[in-house]
């Protein structure tokens, strides 16, 4: 089994199941002319987010790392009418790119984008004592992802699903000596899932557009030091 074929199979699901969204093609288009490193989640994945935002009957989103909007406007699509949905990005100038994309997919006004480190942005959301999430997906710098995760659980309550992207890495999330700060960093939120009895977790293997990696699904079962 090839990368190549793994690629194929997603083109066949993407255009059997997906249709064709307009939004998305000047979207990509958008981001690409800016420059932006082409990391976003692939369609099928973007969809599989959205389905699970919308099962999870998702009022309010969280997400970390927005990069130029791709998997923002997914999520958004799951909210209801008088839903919201806010996420964190360091980069100016991603978040400039993002802007104009929900502008343009029509979703401005249900998108709130904090620019700054995530976790400033997840510690001025708890000072504000915003209402807890229901859907939280976690894309930002995979180093810092153990100490998103104390912040992402006060930003929650029982029932908030939780969903971090890359926990896979070709493979190389089982290597304990591998001295990669990102994958040390999933090691280390993995540890920290594990070992919290408020925490119902999984992680699924993805193949595709994007190569082998995979997504960690999460659930709060109760609250804990929150
Ligand atoms: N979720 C996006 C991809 C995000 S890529 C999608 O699938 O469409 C990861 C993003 O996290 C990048 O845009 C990067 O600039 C941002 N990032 C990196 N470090 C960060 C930090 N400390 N705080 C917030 N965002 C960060
Ligand atoms: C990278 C980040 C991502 O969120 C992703 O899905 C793939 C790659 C990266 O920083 O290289
Ligand atoms: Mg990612």
């Amino acid at each position: 089994m090839s990368a190549e074929l793994w690629e194929s199979v997603d083109q066949y699901f993407a255009g059997k199941l997906l249709g064709h969204d307009p939004v998305f093609d000047a979207l990509s288009a958008t981001c690409e002319m800016a420059g932006l490193p082409s990391i976003q989640v692939t369609p099928t994945q973007g969809r599989f987010l959205e389905i699970l935002a919308r099962i999870s009957g998702a009022r309010r989103i969280l997400e970390l790392g927005t990069l130029g909007g791709y998997s923002t406007v997914w999520l958004a699509r799951a909210l209801p009418n008088d839903g919201t949905l806010v996420t964190l990005e360091l980069d100016p100038h991603h978040a400039e790119v993002a802007r104009a994309n929900f502008a343009r997919a029509g979703l401005a006004d249900r998108i709130t984008l904090r620019v700054g480190p995530a976790l400033a942005s997840l510690k001025a959301l708890l000072a504000e004592g915003v209402e807890p999430f229901d859907f939280i997906f976690l894309d930002a710098d995979k180093d810092n992802y153990p100490a998103y995760l104390p912040a992402i659980l006060a930003l929650s309550k029982p029932g908030t699903v939780l969903v971090a992207d890359n926990v896979v890495r070709d493979g190389a999330v089982i290597e304990p000596e591998n001295d990669d700060p990102a994958v040390r960093g999933v090691r280390a939120f993995l540890d920290l899932v594990a070992a919290d009895p408020c925490l119902e977790a999984t992680a699924l293997q993805t193949v595709g557009g994007k190569g082998y990696d995979g997504f960690a699904l999460i659930r709060v079962t109760a609250h804990g030091w929150v």
